[in-house]
């Protein structure tokens, strides 16, 4: 991304954006694609429009607080009870759940990999997810699994939905379309997408012919926005960037579809001979959405020093201790940099939570080597990072002046859970075993007898 695209983007197509979507996050939507379709002032008719069948899909128990309860009601041609039919379970063995301890047995160390080629054969969304990493017990409903996913095929018969979590999607290679019951959200590089538990969806390539990307699979609370604290009502990611979808279906009777359900790590598929994909309205605050990268708003030091990265935070799933995140998205964006005698990029850093990053596109200030577009690297809870040797000297040494970091992003999921990798990630031709030792060139300059370092 330039600067002059970005500019254009935001000044030109808000509203060409917007099209096909409502702005807001956690709104209490409504949306029907066919006049009439929703009843109004009650959510379960006698008799509901055009015969369609009532269904509240609900995210939370319904004793869940009114600030957190999420639910919709969904108006469609046939109850899900008929979306099902004789289920068998299926293999997508590189789709793993959490715990996978003890599966990866490569020495402790900090992690990066080169991103793995996309296979020609890549397959589908389903068959091409590759899970790296997972913490935390999907059977206990808490932590979360890391994936990549690589897609050249469409989901043309095949409608799949998640009990295990949401999945948050993070494209940096391709175009995707997520056709979803509750409407169809197309994303691109730059902007993520969130489908939460339970919502079915057929995933379609949208433009080229492939796709790869990183995927957060949330097995804990919701995703929501981070409490901005003293920075007041606005900035980072803003609420009315959020886009739902408005209500879009497909009738497609007679023609066989398969549906795939993920429950408790296993994978179930059954055939029907229709399409569920079968909503002609629905109402409510339970919603997929996306977001564009590109309107996050970031704050960030404008005297000195460097900020702890949490004032990144695009979205987060809280655990039952304040501030201790089942899992944070975190976003590097381009910005500018104008601290005062700061050693600019981060700090090193040891940290009881587990930061896995990505590349979206460009490169990491404080990785300008070895980490690319693709790539990933995993710092795992209290194991040691920090910029490379060739960021630590250039930024120690370099005169300050006001700078914009461009063609840069970066993200990290952050976790309070441990890291445990996969075998296939530990066994990835991708891993850079000398990650380490690009910190190797850090000298030793302490001279008891002189106080001022001048680089030597
Ligand atoms: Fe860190």
């Amino acid at each position: 991304m330039n600067e002059q695209s970005t500019r254009i983007f935001r000044a030109a197509s808000r509203a060409k954006y917007n099209e096909g979507y409502m702005p807001g996050f956690g709104n209490d939507f409504e949306t029907e694609a066919l006049e009439g379709a929703l009843p109004i002032g009650q959510n379960s008719p006698q008799r509901c429009p055009y015969g369609l069948y009532a269904e509240q899909l609900s995210g939370t128990p319904f004793t869940a607080p009114r600030e957190t309860n999420k639910r919709s009601w969904l108006y469609r041609m046939r109850p899900t009870v008929q979306h099902i039919g004789d289920m068998a379970r299926i293999d997508l063995p590189h789709w793993r759940s959490a715990p996978t301890v003890g599966e990866s047995d490569l020495p402790l160390a900090p992690m990066r990999w080169d991103p793995a080629p996309i296979p020609a054969d890549a397959g589908t969304f389903l068959t091409g997810m590759r899970t790296i990493s997972t913490g935390g017990d999907v059977h206990t409903q808490t932590g979360f699994a890391i994936h990549t996913y690589a897609v050249t095929e469409s989901m043309e018969s095949e409608v799949f939905w998640n009990a295990d979590g949401e999945m948050l999607v993070v494209p940096e290679v391709g175009a995707l379309r997520f056709f979803t019951e509750m409407g169809v959200i197309d994303i691109a590089p730059g902007e993520i997408a969130v489908l939460p538990r339970g919502i079915k969806v057929k995933v379609l390539l949208a433009g080229e012919d492939q796709a790869r990307g990183y995927i957060c699979e949330n097995y804990g609370d919701h995703f929501t926005c981070p409490e901005r604290g003293p920075i007041g009502a606005n900035c980072l990611a803003n609420r009315r960037d959020f886009l739902s979808p408005v209500a879009a279906y497909e009738q497609r009777d007679g023609e066989a579809h398969r549906v795939v359900v993920k429950w408790g790590g296993t994978f179930n598929a059954c055939e029907i001979d229709h399409s569920p994909l079968d909503v002609v309205a629905w109402h409510g605050n339970y919603t997929p959405y996306k977001y564009n990268l590109r309107h996050f708003s970031p704050v960030g030091p404008i005297l000195n020093d460097h900020a702890d990265p949490s004032i990144f935070t695009v979205l987060t799933a809280p655990s039952g201790t304040p501030g201790t995140a089942n899992i944070d998205f975190v976003i590097f964006p381009p910005r500018w940099l104008v601290a005062e005698d700061s050693f600019r990029p981060p700090w090193y850093h040891m940290n009881v939570m587990s930061e896995f990053m990505g590349l979206i596109e460009g490169v990491y200030d404080a990785k300008p080597q070895g980490f690319v577009p693709g790539g990933m690297s995993l710092h795992n809870m209290m194991l040691p990072h920090g910029p490379d040797a060739e960021a630590f000297y250039g930024a120690s040494l370099k005169e300050l002046t006001p700078q914009k970091l461009d063609n840069t992003l970066a993200f990290m999921f952050e976790t309070r859970f441990p890291q445990q990798l996969t075998r296939y990630a530990a066994g990835l031709p991708t891993l850079q075993v000398k990650y380490p030792d690009c910190w190797q060139g850090l000298r030793n300059h302490f001279d008891p007898a002189r106080p001022v370092w001048n680089g030597e």
